[in-house]
This record gives structure tokens, sequence and C-alpha cells, in this order.
């Protein structure tokens, strides 16, 4: 029927926040709930895709899909890695942390006197960028969450990152992160950008996908 729109494809759904540890006991990470994330992964699925879900939310348990549970960036780049020849459609809904700290201590960080303290922090791979630049059949769509020039960055990340869709939706002051419902914009190369109405992100996950089957078909 028309409502297994993706019947046989294989998608791959990124979700959620990284957690970047600093200590065993302490870590990195940003407002990001794997709401939007998990929303395309059960539109996928209810369409009959093939779906695994990376995730850093770890209470998700979804009956149709594969899901697999990470920490950091490099957990993440390596599920992602590992899955990318045998999947059709790309969805990077995470938000992977630019930096980690260079180092992991082993044991808790103790306070040492009065000072304060500066943690060095390295760039982690930025993920889709990778899948950008080799991707051969797959269709890559990332997400630019910005709080100010939302469609200039998010066009200018379109390019960057040779995505072929960038969902661009504003986040900050009771906007996006870990609310039931969004409003987004869809940018594509060489087209015009596609205003999705605010709805609740079931509903955006389910026009972002046919959407996506209507440029792959
Ligand atoms: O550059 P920025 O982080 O704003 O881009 C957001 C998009 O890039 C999202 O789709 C996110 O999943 C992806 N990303 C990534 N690896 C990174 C940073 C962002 O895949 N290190």
């Amino acid at each position: 029927t028309s409502d297994q729109y993706l019947r046989g494809v294989k998608v791959l759904v990124t979700a959620g926040g990284t957690r970047e540890r600093l200590d065993p006991v302490r870590y990195l990470t940003n407002d990001s709930s794997g709401k939007m994330g998990t929303a395309l992964a059960n539109a996928a699925a209810a369409a009959g895709a093939k779906v695994t879900l990376i995730t850093t939310a770890h209470q998700v348990t979804l009956p149709a899909v594969e899901v697999e549970k990470v920490e950091t960036a490099e957990q993440m780049n390596a599920e992602v890695q590992a899955r990318f020849d045998q999947t059709d459609i790309v969805l990077m809904a995470a938000a992977v942390a630019d930096y980690r700290p260079r180092e992991v201590a082993s044991s808790k960080l103790k306070k040492t006197g009065d000072q304060g303290l500066t943690l060095d922090l390295v760039q982690n791979p930025d993920i889709l960028a990778a899948l950008g630049a080799s991707k051969t059949h797959q269709f890559v769509a990332g997400f630019a969450a910005e709080t100010n020039d939302l469609l200039q960055n998010a066009q200018a990340k379109l390019a960057r990152k040779q995505a072929d869709m960038l969902i661009a939706n504003r986040v900050g002051k009771g906007l996006g992160f870990n609310r039931d419902d969004n409003a987004v914009t869809l940018l594509q190369p060489g087209q015009a950008p596609i205003e999705l109405a605010q709805a609740p992100k079931l509903e955006l996950a389910q026009q972002i996908l046919r959407r996506i089957q209507e440029v792959r078909a």
C-alpha cells in the first residue's frame, strides 16, 4: 500500500546528544533529547523500512527498530561507518559534540586548591561531512539547529557537508530540543526551501521521509 512507501529501504538514524567523558562520573553534553531521531526511526519503520537507530538516549526501545546505544561521538562514528555501505538513507539527527576532552581520566578528577580548571579539548570527527564526502548511492540528510541566522547557516552546512538535505530548526527559547513538536525548513541543493509548519515530531518525521523518498524515486 502507499502507507508502506519505504518498504525494503534501509534507513540509519542517529539521535541524542553525545556524551564526552571527562572521568568515570562526569561528561560534557548538550540539550538534545533524541526525540526527533526517535520519531524518524518510528516513522520509517511504520512505512516499511528496515531501520537502525544509533542513539545516546538510554531508555529507548522501539519494537520494529534495531537500537544500538552509544555514548560518545567516536562510538557513534564507528557504528555509523560500519553500516553505511548497507544503508540507503542516513538521517543524522544526533547532536554530535564538536569537541571531546583530550584525555579521559581513569579515576574521578579531584579539586586542587582554589584555582579554576582549564579543560583541554580536541575536535571530534564530523560524521555527516565524512558521509557526504564518501557517499555513493546513499541519501544523506543532516540537521542544523541554530539560534540565529538559521537559513544562512543551514545553507552553508548543506554545501560544506555535501549533504542531500539539511533540516533546519530554530533552537533556544522554548524551541527545538526536548520538545514534542517542532517546525523545520528542508534545504536541498538547487531547490527552493520547503517549510514544514509546527507539528508533532512524528508528523514532521513522516513529511521529511515522504519528501526524501520522492527525491530518491
Ligand atoms: O556543524 P553542525 O554540528 O551544526 O552540523 C549539524 C549536523 O552535522 C547534524 O546532522 C549532526 O548530526 C552532524 N554532525 C556530525 N558530526 C559532528 C558534528 C555534527 O555528524 N561532529
